[in-house]
């Protein structure tokens, strides 16, 4: 059995407010404010890549912990926005933290990703294939975003959270959901070279594109309904739940999907208004701001749900 044995984050210096981007682009802060609910966001500086923050919320998790991380047996990066393409980015967290005997893989999931990396590290520990697995949520999504395009420019953030999966005399994991809806891939994406998805054109920039409006009609249409189903396969209620930390994309969805559900915001942790949407680092960084506030605690049922591009989402129930 396996549980998260350790957790720490971390979040760039440089903090961008909402008026940065008036001199860039035709937008305003009250617009971002009521459409996003993003108040500020992080920016790595030049030369700091997702392998660095990565690297720096491990120290963090060392920091809050005091686990040794030289006996990690596997490293998860789950990640949209990897240094480089190739080699991966955990292959650059190994060199960086020094992990002499580990094997390094990424999960391209978008902002399902963290969720789909500690499904993954469940699955390893369980059946015993490794026994310590380090599970990072890392973006510097800055170097990815197209700063002509207000529609989108104005979202993202750069963010990290990493957690240390281990064997446990108890089960923490309670269950589990994922899907994906292949047919919306080309509402939001990042390419080069190709020209379309699905028959349907798209800008090969190497930039983040996304149809805004079909995304937020597919999220809130479909996470309350993976939400009920997660905590019917857990055998559990609404009313158990002590925390529901969905992917932070935007204040308004999180505002949907609970009056859909009929959950209080209150127990939804969140950390979209401060960070902006950092993809596979959003869950984490609002499940520690919860921490630091003294929502979330030790023993907490919580349920996690990453949703994004693929459009694909990830589930799981655990005790904190
Ligand atoms: N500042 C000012 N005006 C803007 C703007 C900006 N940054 N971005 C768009 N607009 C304008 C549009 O051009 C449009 O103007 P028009 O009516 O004159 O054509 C108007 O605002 C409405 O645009 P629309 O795209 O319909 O806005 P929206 O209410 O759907 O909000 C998003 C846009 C992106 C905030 C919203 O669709 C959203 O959050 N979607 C989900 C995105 C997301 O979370 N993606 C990641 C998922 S993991």
């Amino acid at each position: 059995m396996s549980k998260i044995t350790a957790f720490g984050t971390y979040v760039p210096e440089k903090i961008i407010d909402n008026h940065y981007f008036e001199d860039i682009i035709d937008t305003n802060d009250e617009w971002i404010m009521s459409r996003t609910g993003i108040k500020t966001r992080r920016f790595a500086k030049d030369g700091e890549y997702t392998s660095d923050l990565s690297v720096k919320a491990a120290e963090n998790l060392v920091a809050n912990s005091g686990k040794d991380l030289s006996d990690v047996d596997f490293i998860i990066v789950c990640t949209t926005s990897p240094d480089q393409p190739m080699p991966n980015a955990a292959s650059r967290v190994q060199y960086k933290l020094g992990i002499e005997n580990t094997g390094c893989n990424d999960i391209y999931a978008a902002c399902a990703g963290f969720v789909y990396g500690l499904q993954v590290a469940h699955g390893f520990v369980n059946s015993g294939i490794y026994r310590k697995v380090l599970v990072i949520g890392a973006e510097t999504l800055s170097k990815i975003m197209d700063f002509e395009d207000r529609t989108s420019c104005i979202l993202f953030g750069d963010g990290a959270g990493a957690a240390l999966i281990e064997p446990s005399d108890e089960e923490h994991f309670q269950a589990f959901n994922s899907g994906t809806n292949g047919d919306f891939g080309h509402d939001l994406y990042l390419s080069h070279k190709k020209n379309s998805i699905n028959g349907v054109g798209i800008n090969p920039n190497s930039r983040i594109i996304q149809n805004g409006r079909s995304v937020f009609k597919w999220a809130v249409g479909n996470i309350p309904n993976k939400i009920r189903e997660l905590v019917a396969k857990a055998g559990l209620t609404l009313d158990d739940i002590d925390f529901i930390v969905p992917h932070s994309a935007n204040l308004r969805i999180i505002e949907a999907i609970a009056r859909d559900l009929g959950y209080p915001m209150e127990q939804i942790p969140e950390s979209v208004s401060e960070y902006g949407n950092t993809s596979s680092a959003s869950i984490p960084l609002a499940i520690a701001k919860a921490e630091r506030n003294g929502k979330i605690k030790k023993g907490d049922t919580l349920l996690l749900i990453g949703f994004g591009g693929g459009l694909t989402f990830a589930g799981t129930i655990l005790k904190w």
